[in-house]
């Protein structure tokens, strides 16, 4: 069975609002003719306006975080409800970023997961271990915990997308090996197959993250396990139509 793959910008704190219309207007032609399905994830306060430029085309907009709460006294927060309402289709949820400064945890990316899908949004659900826990040998055992606990009670675990992006690989420059990226990936289909069955474990799509770019996108997409990929510095120039049209490449 065949997953369709799904490659996503992840801006972070990047692009104001007329430099990230600039970008989306330099990119739509370049992915046009896209055969995967294609994701730019700006700021909050780009995203109204890029939802509007990428009508009628087949670039869609997430988000790079949301509450799970509708409404309610959290100051600074966006619900998940708002993002739907203003037609954010994705939204990538416990970044190791926000999991470090924001001190989100697997109870919380569990119920933010829960919240976008029953808003009939995609989760983008990222998981990793650090490089001290890569060299003490738990990278597998960390990856695992995670995926138990941030995909846990899910009604349809085929809709989440899961990115696994190794801290020590994320805007480092060092990317993982195939095998590493790839061995990883398995890891957490194999905990999906487990949670949720073969059929589950077959249907997710499980990204790669952390320094991907246009001369290493080939060869991690050719993984078995590596269904996409969720991209950040190479995601912030029109270089990044290189990497969404890797299958394109002769
Ligand atoms: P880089 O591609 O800059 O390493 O970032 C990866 C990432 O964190 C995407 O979410």
């Amino acid at each position: 069975m065949s997953r369709k793959p799904i490659i996503a910008g992840n801006w972070k704190m990047n692009k104001k609002v007329h430099e990230a219309n600039e970008l989306i207007r330099e990119l739509i032609p370049l992915v046009e003719e896209t055969t995967v399905e294609c994701v730019f994830c700006p700021p909050y306060i780009d995203l109204i306006e890029a939802v509007h430029l990428t009508k009628d085309t087949p670039i869609e907009i997430g988000a790079q975080n949301m509450h799970w709460e509708d409404h309610g006294a959290f100051t600074g927060e966006i619900a998940g409800d708002m993002l739907k309402d203003i037609g954010v289709k994705f939204v990538i949820i416990g970044h190791s970023e926000r999991r470090q400064y924001n001190n989100e945890t697997d109870e919380d990316v569990n119920k933010k997961a829960k919240k976008a899908l029953e808003l009939d949004m995609t989760p983008i659900v990222c998981c990793g271990e650090t490089l001290e826990q890569r060299e003490q040998g738990k990278a597998q055992e960390v990856v695992v915990g995670q995926v138990k606990k941030d995909l846990a009670n899910i009604d349809d675990v085929t809709k989440v997308v899961v990115a696994y992006e190794p801290i020590w690989a994320i805007g480092t420059g060092k990317t993982a090996t195939n095998e590493q990226a790839d061995e990883a990936c398995g890891w957490v289909r194999e905990t999906v197959r487990e949670m949720y069955g073969p059929d589950a474990a077959e249907k997710i799509r499980i990204q790669y993250g952390g320094s991907v770019k246009p001369d290493n996108i080939v060869e991690l997409m050719a993984e078995p396990n590596i269904d996409g990929a969720l991209v950040g510095g190479a995601s912030l120039t029109k270089d990044f139509s290189d990497i969404v049209n890797y299958d394109k490449k002769k």
